[in-house]
């Protein structure tokens, strides 16, 4: 809370951030913005892994829902956003039983526990589809948009935020559009994005014009519609990112085991020395991944991705990263120090799209992405459960990792074999929940090893994940079970027994561990 004495200069801030006199005409508190948006609506907030997420209207929001129940009715309204956002918006609402239902990727303790209580409605959808299902008119009409902005200019374009995801979907479906203007986001952040207004709905689409990682095909600004515009909210506060933890030695392993079979692919030409764009999931794993390619002898690589973490930042002051392109920031306090701190310089080297074109299925396919993600585990024939534990249980979310995993030149996932202290196994005899096939998993990686799918059939994949990347407390029952299996299963070409194929998850639920 800034003192009276920062009164004037607030306003000066204020003032130049929101240019457009029209629009500073409609200023308004939060509490008033909130008024607009009444039960049953479908809001669209900004937002994309804690990063641009509106800060001061969801809070408000919140506030008058709980009053509308504590006087007995009811009020609760649909979210939409791009992608994990922060206690502030996920959390209050969730905390006043605000949220109907909630797409896509969340990370939210609260929203996670009601989801799983059966309490919340959850659409978890691939991150390149949610802006397509909304032109299509999948998710139904969209009442208000909820969007923070660093900036408004003199002739009412938006100057987009720490993240870009959905909001140029927003800003054009929705009927109404609330603005916050964030003083605390970078003025210098003014020219890093690139917001293409070439899409279309099939048939009249067109290819898209990007043929680098690092091409501008759009414009700087978001266009909004001034006469939707509700409510304009002044707010100064930071984006919530929570500290990564240093890569510990199962993370390093890992990522020594990634970078050997990247060179190994380099030895063998199917890979030039500077790779091909890489796309890096969110997480401590990932993060560790690319701590590590900054040792690895690699330069003049790029990534394609959807989230600049606090690693990218160090790969790109070294130069082993030339240039990035994603969708959003999710940086740690210290992260988001360097980057306020040199600015200048990250501008140059990043540029933020629309959610629907870092994440582009064709783009992904066209550049050759190396798509690196996190698991909860996958099973012996190379599926990958990225979002249940033991099969009902939402984690998280998809994300983006299908995108890429699909459409990518590699799909690598990975994951420490053993989790909750060496009770679960992250290798296992059936997936529990399938959200990357065996059609689209080429490489599975723990501390303990690669196995390199590409090119085998199912039991030749089998024997592979389970000498290299099971932990060795349970390589002996997976070798117990795919033995008995080829034995006894009907069919032979992905052996199973099915009475006994999802026993361990069921042991997990019942004992707490997975060992017998
Ligand atoms: N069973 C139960 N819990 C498991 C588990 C398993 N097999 N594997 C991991 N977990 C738990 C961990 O114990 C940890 O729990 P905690 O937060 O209570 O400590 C949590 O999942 C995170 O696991 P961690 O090992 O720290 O890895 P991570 O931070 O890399 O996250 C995913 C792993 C799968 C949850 C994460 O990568 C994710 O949400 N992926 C889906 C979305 C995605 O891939 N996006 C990328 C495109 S940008």
């Amino acid at each position: 809370m800034r003192g009276m004495a920062d009164h004037g200069t607030e306003v000066n801030e204020m003032t130049e951030r929101i240019r457009c006199p029209a629009l500073l005409a409609r200023l308004k508190t939060a509490d008033e913005a909130a008024a607009l948006i009444g039960p049953g609506d479908t809001v669209a907030m900004s937002g994309f892994t804690g990063a641009g997420y509106p800060k001061a209207v969801p809070g408000a929001l919140a506030k008058r829902i709980e009053a509308a129940h504590a006087a007995g009715q009811p009020f609760q309204v649909r979210v939409l956003t791009g992608a994990s956002t922060a206690p502030e918006l996920d959390g209050a609402l969730a905390r006043a039983q605000g949220m109907e239902l909630r797409l896509p990727y969340q990370s939210d303790p609260t929203v996670r526990t009601q989801i799983n209580a059966g309490e919340m409605d959850y659409l978890d959808i691939h991150l390149s589809h949610v802006a397509q299902h909304a032109w299509f008119g999948f998710f139904g009409e969209i009442d208000v948009a909820v969007v923070e902005v660093a900036g408004i200019l003199e002739d009412g374009r938006l100057v987009p935020s720490s993240s870009v995801g959905n909001n140029k979907t927003w800003l054009e479906q929705a009927r109404r559009v609330v603005l916050e203007v964030n003083r605390w986001q970078p003025a210098a952040l003014e020219g890093m994005h690139d917001i293409y207004y070439g899409t279309a709905r099939p048939p009249e689409r067109k290819p898209i014009p990007l043929l680098a990682p690092g091409d501008r095909i759009g414009e700087p600004y978001l266009r909004v519609d001034p006469d939707k515009v509700v409510a304009v909210v002044d707010t100064d506060a930071p984006d919530r990112n929570s500290p990564f933890s240093p890569p510990d030695a199962d993370s390093k392993a890992i990522a020594g085991h990634l970078l050997e079979f990247l060179r190994h692919e380099v030895s063998r030409g199917r890979l030039t020395p500077n790779l091909l764009p890489l796309q890096s999931g969110v997480g401590n794993i990932a993060n560790a991944v690319l701590a590590g390619l900054a040792e690895g002898g690699f330069r003049d690589l790029s990534a394609f991705t959807e989230v600049i973490q606090d690693g990218m930042l160090g790969l790109l002051k070294s130069g082993v990263l030339k240039l990035a392109s994603a969708t959003s920031f999710s940086l740690s306090p210290a992260g988001i120090e360097e980057f306020n701190a040199h600015v200048g310089f990250y501008r140059e080297r990043i540029v933020l799209r629309p959610q629907e074109m870092s994440n582009h299925p064709e783009l992904i396919r066209r550049l050759g992405c190396i798509a690196m993600n996190g698991m909860i585990e996958a099973d012996i024939y190379g599926h990958v459960n990225s979002t249940h534990v033991a099969g009902t249980k939402i984690m998280n979310g998809i994300g983006g990792s299908g995108d890429f995993a699909r459409n990518g030149y590699l799909s690598v996932f990975m994951s420490p074999s053993t989790a909750k202290g060496g009770a679960i196994s992250s290798i296992v005899p059936m997936a529990s929940h399938v959200d990357h096939t065996e059609h689209d998993v080429m490489v599975l990686v723990t501390e303990q090893g690669l196995a390199d799918l590409r090119g085998l059939s199912p039991k030749q994949r089998a024997r592979l994940v389970i000498e290299h990347c099971a932990h060795p407390d349970f390589r002996p029952m997976l070798q117990d079970y795919f033995d008995r299996a080829c034995r006894d299963s009907a069919g032979k070409h992905t052996p199973h027994l099915l009475g006994e194929a999802l026993s361990w998850h069921d042991r997990l639920v019942r004992t707490g561990s997975m060992r017998p």
